[in-house]
């Protein structure tokens, strides 16, 4: 599906950007260990999210949509369903990929293979097999690093894992391990990532101590999630597309409505704030240690751009936006640089090369670099044709690239926002007709 973004006026109104996708994953997998039931609003009506409560039906808990709203009845902790050939299918989603293996390992008895896309096929999981054997995991992959990853439920026990790499997701595969395993489990990570898994654990009445960036977590007969009710706030890596939008349209003035504003994923919007663009939000001050999630509003005025600096430790806190970064570095005076984020070639594309060939191709200067990209700003965007590859967020970065193009662009491939995104053309739309 092919779509035309042409140059915009002035953005201006309001938007809700889709619930978030990380905390709709978590509450769905959290709600299938619990025991009692879940009810869980606004949760992500999206592919990636689909895939999680397709995989949770299938290990025996019950999903129900109720109001707009749905009830998880979890089959608790220890009884997932499983027999010898179950195949889960994770669709488009590295977290499912990567993070319900840690469950799964610590179910005597079950034989699961977890596959998805060829997307998905591509993205390496050794990350997780390697810790989760060292817990007494018995996992394999036919080349020791791609899916399909095939599980064989094993007694686990508690290990001190040490990340070379910040990821959320590595991070919550081990601490769902850490739930099941004797003894205790710990995470420390290099440099903070985000902490939903912890916030949701530590509701949940889950024995986690948080200190620095180690989350250590002691076995649990049963897990709660107290009061049985969350809900999930808008997603900031949703929303950063639309604040972009406002940010690259000259004289726009948008207002984003209750978003995340957990401060492990607003990076993105500190950078744009540092590179100039007026972002009002109460936005948590990095380093809070809560249980909670807090969301708000974001009022974001354009306002002329200066290139930044982005480091490695900004990295994990930014990780899914830093394809809007190198966009606002094309209309920023001077040269933005990101560095340390050589994960990105791992996602659902290879995202060094595909923002730079994209951005490139739409009249940006911008140079790859093993672990980021420098981009020499000022000139803005021409506008022309940008393939997002079957990568949802390089469809939005298309979409969003044309609006402040000054001859608008063609994304091909659009349809790949709906993995977290279902209604963003709509919304972005909105805003620049309101
Ligand atoms: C996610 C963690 C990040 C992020 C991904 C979602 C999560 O991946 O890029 O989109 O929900 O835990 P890594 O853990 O690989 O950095």
């Amino acid at each position: 599906m092919s779509r035309r973004f042409p140059p915009a006026d002035p953005l201006r109104g309001s938007a809700t950007a889709a619930p978030d996708k990380s905390i709709s994953h978590r509450v769905a997998l959290l709600g299938a260990m619990a025991e009692d039931p879940v009810t869980v609003r606004n949760y992500l009506q999206a592919d990636d999210t689909h895939a999680t409560l397709a995989a949770i039906r299938a290990l025996g808990a019950g999903v129900e949509e109720r109001d707009g709203e749905l009830v998880i009845r979890g089959v608790g902790l220890h009884a997932v369903h499983g027999v010898t050939g179950d195949r889960l299918d994770v669709g488009n989603s590295g977290t499912l990929m990567r993070v319900l293996p840690g469950w799964l390992a610590g179910q005597s008895g079950g034989v699961w293979t977890l596959d998805g896309d060829a997307s998905i096929r591509r993205r390496p999981v050794d990350r997780v097999v390697e810790p989760l054997r060292r817990m007494g995991g018995v996992v394999h992959t036919p080349d020791g690093r791609h899916p399909p990853l095939t599980v064989h439920g094993n007694p686990l026990h508690g290990v001190e894992h040490r990340l070379e790499v910040a990821s959320a997701q590595v991070k919550t595969c081990l601490l769902l391990a850490g739930l099941l395993a004797s003894g205790t489990t710990s995470v420390t990570e290099p440099f903070p990532s985000r902490d939903h898994t912890e916030r949701l654990l530590a509701r949940s009445g889950a024995p986690l101590e948080r200190t620095g960036t180690t989350a250590r977590l002691a076995t649990v007969d049963e897990l709660e999630v107290r009061g049985g009710e969350v809900t999930v706030p808008g997603d900031p890596s949703s929303a950063a597309f639309l604040v972009a939008a406002a940010c690259v349209v000259p004289r726009s003035r948008v207002v984003v409505r209750d978003v995340a504003l957990n401060w492990t994923r607003t990076g993105f919007f500190r950078i744009a704030e540092r590179m100039g663009a007026v972002v009002l939000a109460d936005l948590e001050p990095p380093g809070t240690m809560a249980d909670e999630e807090p969301a708000g509003d974001l009022d974001v005025a354009a306002a002329p751009l200066e290139a930044t600096v982005v480091e490695p430790e900004e990295v994990p806190l930014a990780i899914d936006e830093l394809p809007l970064v190198a966009l606002l570095g094309a209309f920023a005076e001077g040269e933005t640089v990101v560095r340390g984020a050589a994960e990105l070639r791992l996602k659902e594309s290879d995202r060094i090369s595909a923002v730079v060939d994209g951005l490139r191709g739409l009249g940006a200067e911008i140079e790859a670099t093993p672990d980021g990209f420098v981009v020499h700003g000022g000139g803005g965007l021409v506008g022309g044709r940008l393939d997002a590859g079957g990568d949802h967020r390089m469809a939005m970065l298309g979409a969003v690239a044309g609006l402040g193009s000054e001859r608008g662009v063609e994304v091909e491939g659009m349809g790949a926002a709906s993995v977290s995104y279902p209604s963003f053309e709509a919304d972005l739309m909105a805003l620049a007709r309101a």
